[in-house]
Parts: C-alpha cells; structure tokens; sequence
C-alpha cells in the first residue's frame, strides 16, 4: 500500500535523511514531514536540497516529548511513520546513557502510542547491535536472542521490544527493521568512514581502537532506504525485517582503504585503546526479507566507498558546517585525547 503522508523522524541526520530523499523521489504522490530536534547530529543544511522540496516541510520537536509529537501529528495528520530519531553514537553512549534512555527508550514509546491513537503504521529502524557480538561467526536471525554490549544497543533493544509488545499487546500496525553499518554521504563526521576521511586529508593521526580487526558488514544508505520503503509498503505488522550488505570489513581495512582513497601516509594509522565492551563480530542473515520484501542491495561496496570518501572531500563547506562546538568537544575527548594502545 502506498502511503500518502510520510512523518520521518530524524531525516536531518544521516539514514533519515537518505530514506527522506528516496521516499520524495520514488514517489511523487507523497507528502513528507520531518520531525527532528536538531540535536549535534542533525543538520539543516541535510533539508536544503532535497527531490520534491514542494512536498516536504520541516518541524522541529522532540520526540520524547508527548506535546511535541501531538502537535505534529495535528499539523500533518499522517497515515505511517517511519522513526530512525535516535542518539546513535556507541563511545557517546558510554560517557552518557541518559540522552539515549530519553530518545531511544521513551522517544519510542512516545511515538508508539501516538501512532496507536492515530490508527496509523510505524516502522521502527533499528541495528545489529542489538545481537551484540557474533563471537561463534554465524549471522543473527530475527529469533536470535538479544544481547546488546553496550548502552546505546541496549536502548535500541529497548526500543525495539516496545514496538514488538504493542503489537503483541494492542494488535498494532508496528515493524521493525534492523540493519548493518551504513555508509554514504551526509553523516556526521564523528562515525568512523567520514572521521577518518577528513582526518587522512588533514594528515592527522588516525587513532584506530585496538588491534582494528573488529569487523562490520557494510551497507548504503541509499539501499538501505529502498529497503525501508519496501518494508513501508509491504511489510507485514509485527515483523523483524533485516538488512545485511554481505560485504564484512575489519575497521582497520576501511581505515586503509580510506587512507589510499584520501591521500595520505600510512604512519598516521596509531592503534590506540580499545572502546570497553568492543564487539568483535556482527552479522545479519537477511534472507527471510530478501524473499517477503523483493529487496536486495544494488551497490558495490568498492565503488560505494570511493564515491562516499570522494563526497566528503568535495564538501568541505557541508563539513564545516555541521561541525559544531558538540561536535569538537567529542572529538577531542574521544579521539585526540585517546593515547596509544
Ligand atoms: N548509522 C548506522 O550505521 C546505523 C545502522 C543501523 C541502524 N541505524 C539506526 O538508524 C537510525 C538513524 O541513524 P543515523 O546514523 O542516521 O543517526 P544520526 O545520529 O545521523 O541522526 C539522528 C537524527 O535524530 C535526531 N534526533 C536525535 N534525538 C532526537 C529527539 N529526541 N527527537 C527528535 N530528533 C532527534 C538528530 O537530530 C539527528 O537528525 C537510528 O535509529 C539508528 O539506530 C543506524
């Protein structure tokens, strides 16, 4: 079923954002609205020039905030919600649980009700960190059992287990998906592809957590976005759906990848100390929604990654911008400040 009217949560950041272009390009029927708070992750400049900007507004809110989210959806007066607010950064998660209680946690349930009220679909995006580490190597199905390793996957899990209870619960129209890392243009550049992107440039250290043989799978934004509007229009309610790349690399070998692709020398890789809890191994198995939603990725990751190092360089007044004092105060705390391992 097409949906008409689209409130995104979170579209000034990265995903959201990706998934708010491609919902106003494949469909020009739709009307979009963003609700976004525009914490240090969200940025304006992500709005700016989007496909079909007639059919888009912008409204600023908390989404943890029952007020806030009451008056957008009076304004709007939406048929589904797709939510990918969240605070999303694990090391910022370490130093703070609190944010990621309130926003990914209440901001959820916050959200569930309203759309309950509404009588109106929510897709609720979320992550394989929820399964924690896959230390035997094999990739989590959605009947895998939940154990996030840190605060940030254990809010998500939080989150994802309200959505699934108010269906099991209330008969809710609610799914949700989980998804491996992204990567592409527009995310704030404290995630490691655009941190180490500008870095490299810069000719700064690259500070790289332990011996950097955790591995990720990797997976654009843009074909995870095509994956979100298929479990939009044809996911079944109370469902997990997921989706992998199927590309997984140590974050030592995109660092070095990067490095080649940025321009700079290899001794500005400096291992330095491990993140606590650091996962070894994610892995998602997606077939099950490969088959329900006809969905599969279409983008090689080599040409993927050099087209994604290529934007950030090409953007540097993007960079700038988006790089607030939030921002600066982290990245010094977290990667200058960090010594050698
Ligand atoms: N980045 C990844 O690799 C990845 C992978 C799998 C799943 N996810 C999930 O996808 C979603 C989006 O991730 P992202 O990387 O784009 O995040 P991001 O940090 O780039 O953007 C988050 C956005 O949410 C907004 N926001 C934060 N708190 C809010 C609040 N209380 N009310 C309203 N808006 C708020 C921010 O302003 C920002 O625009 C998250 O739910 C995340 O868990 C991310």
């Amino acid at each position: 079923m097409a949906h008409q009217r689209v409130l995104v949560t979170g579209a000034a950041g990265f995903i959201g954002n990706a998934f708010l272009r491609r919902l106003l390009e494949t469909d020009a029927d739709v009307q979009a609205m963003t609700l976004d708070a525009l914490t240090y992750a969200g940025h304006r400049e992500n709005l700016e020039d989007l496909p079909g900007a007639a059919r888009h507004v912008f409204r600023q809110g908390d989404v943890a905030s029952a007020e806030d989210v009451a008056a957008a959806f009076a304004a709007f007066q939406p048929d589904a919600v797709v939510h990918l607010a969240a605070e999303t950064h694990v090391d910022r998660s370490i130093l703070d649980p609190a944010p990621f209680m309130r926003t990914n946690v209440h901001g959820t349930q916050v959200l569930l009700d309203a759309c309950r009220a509404a009588g109106i679909r929510m897709v609720l995006v979320s992550t394989d960190e929820v399964y924690g580490d896959r230390e035997d190597g094999t990739a989590a199905t959605p009947d895998s059992p939940l154990r996030p390793s840190n605060p940030y996957a254990a809010t998500k899990a939080a989150g994802d287990l309200l959505a699934l209870a108010a269906h099991r619960t209330h008969g809710q129209d609610v799914l949700v998906t989980r998804c491996t890392n992204n990567f592409g243009p527009r995310q704030t550049p404290e995630k490691l592809i655009p941190l180490m992107t500008l870095r490299a440039q810069a000719g700064k250290r690259l500070p790289i957590y332990g011996d950097g043989l955790q591995r990720r799978d990797w997976l654009h934004g843009d074909d995870h976005a095509d994956g979100l509007l298929a479990a939009l229009a044809r996911g079944a309610p109370g469902r997990v759906y997921q989706f992998a790349g199927g590309r997984g690399r140590t974050n030592l070998a995109i660092v070095q990848a990067i490095l080649a692709l940025a321009g700079g020398a290899p001794t500005q890789i400096e291992h330095v100390g491990d993140r606590p809890g650091h996962d070894r191994y994610y892995a998602l198995d997606d077939a099950a929604t490969r088959a329900e939603l006809a969905w599969a990725p279409t983008r090689d990751f080599e040409p993927a990654l050099e087209a994604t190092v290529a934007w950030y360089l090409a953007n540097p007044a993007w960079c700038r911008a988006v790089a607030g004092e939030g921002l600066r105060t982290f990245l010094e705390a977290n990667y200058e400040a960090r010594g050698p391992a």
